[in-house]
């Protein structure tokens, strides 16, 4: 058994950004499923949303939060993380990071930061990296880390599930007291143990078969919290970002919204600006509406994408605000200085998830959740662009300063080992791929961008058959690291059918066919889904 004082699972923005915090207090583990760098966060391109100029205010942030996220973002929540993001974001300066800066100069003769626009957005505020935010940030917090003492990092280490001490049928409050981890390498599991756990693994765009999302993002946060009867609320608001690249070979490339920030716009495949008619802030719309009106135009016309041109822009201005992008689109023979980009709408953000108070707190003691697995309040129905980073760095900090101010002692236990089936499959490879297949394709044509009671109730009885036969097979045979995110994105699927079968109305991410408009009477209500005993689930409006 290893004991630390605090586990952190996931290596992105909130996992490092606790660790480096709570490193100076106690041991820290940082427990990754691959290397370190590998997370959302490598990938993030726009920026983070910050307010750091006189002529923006937290009051006009936090008002496009609020109508982003549909009437459903927890107001307070909101006017924390904006009103702390500033400074949260001078820490990551201060640690090293290096944001783009543009050419107006300050009074004391240093040139601004250079700020984004994305959509939704009714001011400049987004501080990027050029258009490779998310690798910068990584490059920053990674070097911080091997400044840091106290940390023990355990790369290709999977964390398959949290261990409370009510399962171990220990007296007192139920409490999170540790988590089985499966090293890749070995294939043994190992038994990890600490008085406070902190999920911070990322969201879980890999449920369905288009994502933006990088391979390691299959909910596992969600679905380890879920089957330890952790509340998980909003999981129907999965966000699609309209602009994924359209190309036989690019697997899962982003094409920026801070491209749209600085003047690029949508056309069909005739060259119609579709969007005017859409939305006043036509392609700078709010995510959920231009990524509606995407997929929309694509059925209407029967066209399998869509266009995004900034060629009226001079060639070396686009060339060097965004030059990963101009570099990646050239890779497979588009010259985004002359041509339209062709794009399709992908899944991007998971809006809800763990729930969470604004200090990441669970209603599991000793359990926190931080960044995109967390759902805050922050998002609503549907999250402001460059707003995850954002949060990310904001409740990671509140995590740390609450888990600092309630030290708890280790637990006085040894933790049982891990049993699970011994046999080894030789099917194994193909049984968890068709499956795999099958859930991402089942999301992608029944959950999506515009759903129906019937396209949900026949997503539902699938993924239960798939659910059911996954469990089988996971207790006979040797866990490995595909299997258990097999179950993962399995459960996930589970549970954003069921919050979606559960609202009943449309709001920000969520449009059902069967019921468009909002129901007032809903107001504020959250789908909460808790798990009740081994399998029996409730999905309840809170
Ligand atoms: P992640 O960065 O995803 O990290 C999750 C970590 O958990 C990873 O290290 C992963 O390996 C680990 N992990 C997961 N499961 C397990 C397990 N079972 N065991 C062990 N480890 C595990 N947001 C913005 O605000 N601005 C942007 O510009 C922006 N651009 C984006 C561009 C792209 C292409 C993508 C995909 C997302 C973008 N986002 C952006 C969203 C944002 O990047 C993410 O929401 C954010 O980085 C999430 O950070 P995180 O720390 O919560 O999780
Ligand atoms: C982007 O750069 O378009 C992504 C921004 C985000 O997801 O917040």
């Amino acid at each position: 058994m290893k004991e630390f004082d605090y586990i952190v699972i996931g290596s992105g923005i909130a996992g490092l950004t606790f660790a480096l915090k709570a490193a100076p207090h106690g041991r820290v583990a940082i427990i990754t499923k691959k290397h370190l760098a590998e997370a959302n966060t490598q990938y993030a391109q726009g920026g983070i949303a910050a307010v750091t100029k006189p002529t923006d205010s937290a009051d006009l942030h936090v008002a496009d939060t609020l109508r982003a996220g549909a009437g459903l973002c927890r107001e307070q929540v909101v006017q924390t993380i904006v009103e702390e993001g500033p400074a949260r974001v001078q820490e990551l300066i201060d640690l090293g990071m290096d944001f783009t800066r543009g050419e107006s100069i300050s009074a004391d003769g240093e040139r601004f930061y250079s700020l984004g626009k994305e959509g939704g957005h009714s001011k400049r505020r987004v501080l990027h990296a050029k258009d490779a935010t998310g690798r910068e940030i990584m490059r920053a917090l990674l070097a911080a880390l091997e400044r840091a003492p106290n940390v023990s990092v355990f790369e290709d280490h999977f964390a398959i599930d949290l261990i409370t001490s009510a399962k171990l049928g220990l007296s007192g409050e139920n409490r999170c007291v540790g988590t089985y981890v499966l090293d890749r390498n070995s294939g043994e599991v190992e038994t990890f143990c600490a008085p406070h756990v902190v999920l911070a693994t990322g969201g879980c765009g890999k449920v369905y078969l288009y994502t933006t999302n990088p391979d390691i993002a299959t909910g596992d946060g969600v679905a380890m919290a879920y089957r330890a009867g952790v509340p998980v609320a909003n999981m129907e608001f999965t966000q699609f970002h309209p602009t994924c690249l359209y190309h036989p070979k690019a697997k899962s490339y982003l094409v920026s919204e801070a491209l749209r920030g600085e003047g690029a716009v949508l056309k069909d495949l005739s060259g119609r600006e579709f969007m005017d008619a859409a939305h006043p802030m036509a392609s700078l719309a709010p995510r959920d509406i231009v990524a509606r009106t995407i997929d929309s135009e694509m059925k209407r016309t029967g066209a399998d994408h869509m266009l995004l041109d900034i060629t009226h822009k001079p060639a070396p201005f686009i060339i060097d605000r965004f030059p990963n992008i101009y570099r990646k689109c050239l890779e497979f023979g588009i010259d985004i200085t002359k041509q339209p980009i062709p794009v399709v709408p992908a899944a991007h953000y998971q809006c809800g998830g763990v729930q969470t108070d604004v200090d990441g707190r669970t209603e599991l003691p000793g359990l926190y959740a931080v960044g995109e697995v967390a759902n805050t309040g922050l998002h609503g129905a549907n999250r402001l662009a460059s707003n995850s980073l954002l949060e990310g760095l904001v409740c990671a900090h509140r995590a740390a300063q609450s888990v600092l101010a309630e030290p708890q002692p280790p637990a006085d236990v040894t933790l049982p080992s891990w049993h699970s089936g011994a046999a080894e499959d030789p099917d194994e490879l193909v049984v968890v791929s068709h499956n795999w297949d099958e859930i991402r394709r089942c999301m992608w044509d029944y959950v999506s961008i515009v759903r129906t009671r019937k396209r949900l109730l026949r997503a539902q009885s699938r993924i239960e058959n798939l659910l059911e036969e996954i469990r089988q097979y996971y207790w006979d045979f040797k866990v490995t690291a595909d299997l258990l995110e097999l179950r993962n994105i399995a459960q996930v699927a589970e549970l954003i059918i069921q919050c979606a079968l559960q609202r009943p109305e449309s709001r920000g991410l969520h449009y059902n066919l069967d019921s468009p408009g909002h129901d007032e009477a809903w107001g504020q209500r959250d789908t909460v889904a808790q798990r009740e005993g081994r399998r029996k689930s409730a999905v309840r409006n809170a």
